[in-house]
């Protein structure tokens, strides 16, 4: 495993297993199965409805706590300072812990800066380890960047070798928050494990089109957390740290950048329906 450091010095494994759509009767198998393949990072959300199969998957691992790194995201309809506190004590108990190592807002939608408030004094008290936010773009990251007490260390976008952000993350860099890559294999669209750039770069260091893939923003400075619920393939996506893509692959690879949302496109009035309709 690799690591990067956070602004607030905690140390984050660059790849772990995401819980979006993982069936809540089953997250706790799957979750153990990653943790068995050697996955420490767990990313969860109080709307994936999955955080108690976190929990009791980490708690029989029998492995100490402080080598886990859980992610979980406090959703809209949590908004004001009261509720989003609550909420966090409500994920705590579901997944039987002390601490959060890091809790996200989930999205840029209602009373966020309320959330943001709640995840501060959060972390003041020590109920999550470090904070931060997901799905703001520059002009909503640079707000809370000058109007926050507490930098987020990570903002969790929408990122695969379609659609790379370099612009976000180039931003973010100046206020050290890191970049955590949603959907790092397009969640399959566009024929995504049968790209010719990806296959043919991958045969080069024998790697598959998604091992390819997520070396290349690892490589990039960016932390993935690709699901799978098969354990084959939680081994293939983990087996990603005996080999290096060149620069030229690299350059190849960042080609296929079409600077465009494949799925979280926030400029589209329907999908911020879609989104602000979901309900806890
Ligand atoms: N913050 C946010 O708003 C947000 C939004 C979306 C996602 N996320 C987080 O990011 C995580 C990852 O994103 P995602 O789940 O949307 O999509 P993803 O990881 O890009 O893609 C998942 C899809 O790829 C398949 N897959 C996985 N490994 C494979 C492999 N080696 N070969 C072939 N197919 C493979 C999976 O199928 P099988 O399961 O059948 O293997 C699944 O259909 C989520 O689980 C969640 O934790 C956050």
């Amino acid at each position: 495993m690799e690591y990067r450091q956070l602004s607030n010095g905690i140390k984050i494994p660059v790849l772990g297993y995401g819980l979006f759509m993982v069936d809540p009767l089953k997250s706790e198998e799957y979750v153990s199965q990653a943790i068995e393949t050697g996955y420490r990072l767990i990313d969860t959300a109080q709307v994936y409805n999955n955080e108690e199969g976190v929990g009791n998957a980490v708690k029989k691992s029998g492995i100490k706590r402080d080598e886990f790194f859980i992610v979980s995201k406090i959703w809209h309809t949590n908004a004001g300072y009261e509720r989003a506190l609550k909420s966090v004590e409500t994920s705590l108990k579901k997944l039987q812990t002390e601490y959060i190592d890091l809790m996200l807002i989930h999205m840029p939608y209602n009373d966020y800066y309320s959330i943001y408030r709640a995840l501060e004094n959060a972390y003041k008290s020590g109920m999550v380890k470090s904070i931060g936010i997901s799905n703001f773009d520059t002009g909503r990251y640079i707000d809370i960047i000058y109007n926050c007490e507490i930098k987020p260390v990570i903002n969790q976008v929408e990122i695969h070798v379609f659609y790379q952000q370099e612009y976000l993350q180039k931003a973010m860099q100046e206020y050290g928050t890191e970049i955590m890559a949603w959907a790092p294999f397009a969640e399959g669209k566009n024929d995504f494990f049968n790209n010719s750039i990806l296959k043919s770069v991958g045969e080069k260091y024998n790697k598959t089109a998604a091992q390819t893939a997520l070396r290349f923003l690892i490589q990039k400075g960016i932390i993935v957390i690709p699901k799978t619920v098969k354990i084959e393939r939680m081994k293939e996506n983990f087996n990603i740290f005996d080999f290096n893509i060149s620069s030229e692959d690299m350059q190849l690879i960042n080609s296929l950048d079409t600077k465009k949302a494949l799925i979280g496109d926030f400029t589209d009035i329907e999908y911020n329906k879609y989104v602000l309709n979901i309900k806890l």
